[in-house]
């Protein structure tokens, strides 16, 4: 019978009256991460990546640009394959809250000009529009709507929205809808291309911060009308802290005006001395100084991991993964919060019962080796590509076991 490691877990399958179950054998200790909602495991690609820019530089300082390919180039084609776009489209951002602040920012708002947006937001998505009323805009936020109020049951808390929430909130002065495609507490996604159609059919301008999202579902910017997104490189794309990357469609960034500017801005390049004002129109508009190559190599290698293996198939190994989970796990000590099939992501939230807290959860999973994100009253289980099923059979085993 084969045997099967995960972390240091052996375990075998075994049949038995029809059925296949893996069985552990021995657990040595495990380390199984199913928190790529938080800050991921490094690929090893990007690692790798990474130490070889760290080491350019730590050997030749400034001779390092003689033979040098410019890591940059290679992020945006990786990013435009995962999105399927051009690579002038894509810009290099530290984070999401920098990408969507400088739209925000430069965004040509008017006083009583409205963003819509949702009451539970991440801060990256929500301060960036919230300053813009210092311009006179107004930040208008759809209410929540629990799971239970969504999908029937009780389960409260941060939830998510209808389509309709989003119809009813938007006026003549609406300008921007400002959504998460995946809301960080509750794992709710929102139809992308269904708001897109919608806001372009209104000449609205749909931001979205793609943070849960990028790197576990599939995402086409201009088949779903998204004017422009913005995504952190640490979570599902498996890259560095402090890496990110943003998206803006050629019409869009037209009306941005320039907030940030430095050296990289301008079309004339190194020649410093020439103040001209004539900044690049594509995605370097955003790109105002010295980038991070360290990072923008490392994030360029795991991008190209995941364009290998396919964002389809990432898709559809992290469904398997998460039907996997909930077949296992026991829903009488742990309330799942199942959404319509449209508004499934990669997080799992559960709410435990009883007594039982969040926190606690995370830390007695920890404590055996389980790396899960507590947040919010959740515990959010975010399996991915690099996961297998034995992962998800010892990680339900030892949660229905706490
Ligand atoms: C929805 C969402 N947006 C953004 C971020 C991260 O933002 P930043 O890249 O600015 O740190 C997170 C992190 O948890 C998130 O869940």
């Amino acid at each position: 019978m084969r045997m099967i490691q995960s972390g240091n877990t052996i375990m075998q399958w075994e049949h038995n009256l029809g059925m296949t179950k893996l069985r552990v054998l021995e657990n040595r200790g495990m380390s199984i991460f199913l928190n790529h909602c938080g800050v991921s495991r490094m690929l090893p690609a990007a690692a790798e990546a990474a130490s070889t820019q760290i080491r350019l530089q730590a050997e030749k300082g400034s001779l390092m640009f003689q033979d040098w390919v410019e890591p940059l180039n290679h992020f945006k084609t990786q990013g435009a394959t995962l999105l399927g776009t051009t690579p002038d489209n894509v810009s290099y951002v530290r984070n999401t809250s920098e990408g969507l602040s400088l739209l925000a920012s430069g965004y040509p708002l008017q006083p009583g000009d409205e963003i819509l947006s949702y009451v539970h937001e991440y801060p990256a998505n929500h301060y960036p529009w919230k300053i813009q009323e210092g311009r006179g805009a107004r930040l208008v936020l759809i209410q929540n709507r629990s799971h239970g109020e969504l999908c029937g049951g009780s389960l409260a808390g941060p939830g998510g929205f209808r389509f309709e929430d989003i119809e009813s909130k938007v006026t003549d002065r609406t300008r921007i809808v400002a959504l998460s495609h995946v809301q960080f507490t509750s794992g709710f996604a929102f139809e992308l291309k269904r708001v897109g159609d919608f806001c372009k059919a209104r000449n609205i301008d749909l931001i979205v911060d793609c943070a849960q999202s990028l790197g576990a579902l599939e995402i086409i910017p201009e088949q779903m009308n998204i004017a422009a997104l913005a995504a952190s490189g640490w979570k599902w794309l498996m890259g560095p802290v402090g890496t990110g990357l943003m998206y803006t469609a050629p019409g869009f960034r037209e009306r941005i005006k320039i907030v940030f500017a430095g050296a990289d801005l301008m079309v004339q390049g190194m020649d410093y001395l020439n103040h001209t004002w004539n900044p690049h129109t594509d995605a370097r508009k955003f790109e105002y100084s010295t980038h991070d190559f360290v990072g923008t190599a490392a994030l360029a290698a795991s991008m190209k991991s995941a364009n290998e293996f396919g964002i389809k198939r990432i898709q559809e190994v992290g469904r398997k993964l998460r039907d996997l989970f909930l077949s296992r796990l026991d829903q009488s000590k742990y309330s799942p919060l199942i959404f319509a099939a449209e508004n499934q992501s990669g997080i799992i939230s559960l709410v435990p019962g009883g007594a039982l807290q969040a926190d606690e959860v995370g830390r007695k999973l920890a404590a055996q080796g389980i790396v899960v994100a507590p947040r919010a009253g959740f515990v959010r289980i975010a399996p991915h590509y690099t996961n297998s099923e034995a992962d998800i059979v010892v990680a339900s085993d030892a949660l229905n076991a706490i």
